[in-house]
């Protein structure tokens, strides 16, 4: 989807905003604090997989007001589309596509897909295994709004079994009482398994091309998944496996009251050159692994829903060196992506494409168009 403007309402620091956009390169710059990642914030919403902040809804409303309502027009595949996107007051959550309420906010990925590079991913390969599911989760979701579903399924019965360990341990439930919940969450963990193992395959032959590219070396990377269990070849057996490893952990699992097994266990493992690149890549290394996975996350978006997603890229200008910001750039508008770029200084862009930018000032939740 191309966005062509978008309408906020008592969003962060946005009492009202109304603004048009361009169909490639739009640049949002200003001091700090005046509302640029806030506005950012709101087109990432509009995809449905929350906040790349993570903050919580009510975090996100105007301070002293109810509700807030995001509302974006534009163009998916040259036809016209309004999202709808509001919290608070009587509803709490809604979103609509032409008008046509959703069911799960999920579903705005059917008609909008962003992709967010933010300084925090640059620790992509040096972070946490949450850091690097996460990615592969919001990638995932935004795919098909079928594995946010699955995922938050997932998600919502590891809590609720974690509880009853707890209670084992504290005398208040019986074991037996696990085999309901083991039965419920077998099926869905499998299917997240399934699904991340297969969004690896599919990303990784993009990520080792660009990475070839950005290094200009002949340095191979490498994707794999690690499941926090051994996985059979035939896929048949998979639940079986599972559901005899939280037996065999289950003494442990009580005494810690965590569910020790399962895709919430699992990590993205990074290689380069056969050697694992959390321990042994160099930092620019680091960062070009980093930006190699989001934009194979733009290539895989692209190939699993047949157009290229918005690709946010909040503060990440500075954080790159200038061979590697060119590159980036370059590749973005060569292939005619819808960009919105956050910056407090526009010297970090070549002067051809500020030329055929829009840019835009940002001062106290006031955006006005201004010339390069
Ligand atoms: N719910 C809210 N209601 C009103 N204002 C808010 C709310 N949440 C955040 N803000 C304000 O929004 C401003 C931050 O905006 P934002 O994060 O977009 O800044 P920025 O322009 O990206 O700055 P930087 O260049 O430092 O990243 C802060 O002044 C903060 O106080
Ligand atoms: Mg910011």
């Amino acid at each position: 989807m191309e966005i062509q403007q978008i309408e906020l309402v008592h969003f962060r620091n946005y009492q009202e905003l109304n603004r048009t956009f361009q169909p490639g390169l739009n640049i949002f710059v200003g001091p700090n604090g005046q509302g640029k990642t806030n506005l950012l914030e709101a087109i990432a919403l509009l995809s449905g997989s929350g906040s790349h902040r993570d903050a919580r809804d009510p975090d996100m409303v105007q301070w002293q007001e109810e509700f807030y309502r995001i509302k974006a027009t534009g163009l998916s595949s040259a036809h016209p589309v309004t999202l709808e996107l509001a919290y608070g007051g009587e509803r709490k959550k809604l979103a609509r596509i032409n008008g046509r309420k959703l069911r799960r906010m999920a579903e705005l990925s059917d008609a909008i897909n962003t992709v967010v590079f933010s300084p925090e991913d640059l620790s992509l390969v040096k972070g946490s295994p949450a850091q690097r599911r996460r990615f592969l989760d919001r990638e995932l979701a935004q795919a098909s709004p079928a594995y946010g579903d699955v995922l938050s399924r997932y998600s919502r019965l590891l809590t609720q079994r974690n509880a009853i360990l707890r209670g084992i341990r504290e005398g208040k439930a019986k074991p037996a009482e696990l085999e309901l919940w083991d039965e419920q969450i077998t099926p869905l963990a499998v299917e997240v398994l399934a699904r991340r193992l297969e969004g690896v395959a599919r990303i990784a032959p993009h990520a080792r091309q660009i990475y070839r590219g950005l290094s200009r070396e002949k340095e191979e990377l490498e994707l794999t998944y690690r499941s926090s269990f051994s996985l059979p070849a035939d896929r048949g057996k998979w639940p079986q496996v599972y559901r005899e490893k939280l037996i065999e952990r289950r003494a442990e699992e009580i005494a810690r009251h965590a569910t020790l097994t399962g895709p919430h266990r699992d990590d993205l493992q990074l290689y380069l050159q056969g050697r694992e690149a959390r321990l042994y890549a160099s930092q620019g290394q680091q960062r070009s692994i980093a930006l190699s996975l989001k934009l194979a996350e733009i290539a895989f978006i692209q190939q699993s829903r047949g157009e290229y997603p918005l690709v946010l890229l909040d503060d990440v200008m500075s954080e790159l060196d200038p061979t590697r910001r060119e590159q980036l750039l370059a590749d973005l508008d060569r292939r005619q992506i819808q960009v919105f770029i956050t910056t407090t200084h526009l010297q970090a862009f070549p002067a051809e494409l500020l030329a055929k930018a829009g840019i835009y000032q940002v001062q106290a939740g006031q955006v006005s168009q201004r010339d390069s």
